[in-house]
């Protein structure tokens, strides 16, 4: 099995389409806002993704975030988003990372897969330690962040939600 992570490219944009189309619009806190989209404003999209992860056309309180595709043998089964670093209402909710895979390919490793190569490219940017939030009902989510080595540091409500929050030493990958 080939595991690929490809940050999103616009020449990937025209075969990307579909992908994205099936992939929920919003689960969990992760949000996938290609969902929904017409062909023309998904290429908008997808270069909005770009200029983000070169910290370019940033919407007022974002930060620089770049978006991958994880690509097995060839197909793409998930999206990841590494945030390059964090502000202040980041660090209560968001976090460095969000995952999101396709729901016919969940419960078979991937979410932990792409969690790992995504905490790998957090690694290469420096960023340690790297702070993962997961809903406290979703257990497949915070299972993968303490399979990676991830420390319960908190559970907090906010905004209502139940959040777990981890704490990653991504020197250790
Ligand atoms: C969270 C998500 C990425 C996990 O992906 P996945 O491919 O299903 O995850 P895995 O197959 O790698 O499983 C991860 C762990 O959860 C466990 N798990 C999987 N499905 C489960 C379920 N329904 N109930 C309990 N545990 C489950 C697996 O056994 C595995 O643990 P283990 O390695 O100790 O056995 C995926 O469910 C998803 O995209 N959800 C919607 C978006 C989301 O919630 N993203 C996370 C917040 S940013």
């Amino acid at each position: 099995m080939q595991i690929e992570l490809k940050p999103l490219q616009l020449s990937d944009a025209e075969t990307l389409y579909e992908f994205f189309q099936k992939l929920p619009a919003s689960e969990n806190g992760k949000n996938n806002r290609a969902h929904g989209l017409s062909k023309e404003d998904f290429a908008k999209w997808v270069q909005s993704e770009i200029d983000s992860s070169q910290g370019k056309n940033l919407k007022p309180g974002y930060v620089p975030g770049t978006t991958y595709v994880m690509y097995v043998d060839g197909t793409p089964v998930g999206v990841s988003n590494l945030r390059h670093y964090l502000n202040e209402n980041l660090q209560k909710d968001g976090g460095h990372i969000g995952t999101h895979i396709l729901p016919e390919y969940r419960g078979r490793g991937f979410g932990n897969i792409i969690k790992l190569e995504t905490l790998k490219k957090a690694k290469e940017m420096g960023i340690n330690p790297a702070l993962v939030f997961n809903h406290d009902d979703n257990v497949p989510a915070w299972r993968t962040s303490e399979k990676l080595g991830g420390k319960l540091e908190s559970i907090n409500i906010v905004n209502g939600v139940k959040l777990r929050k981890y704490v990653i030493d991504t020197s250790k990958l």
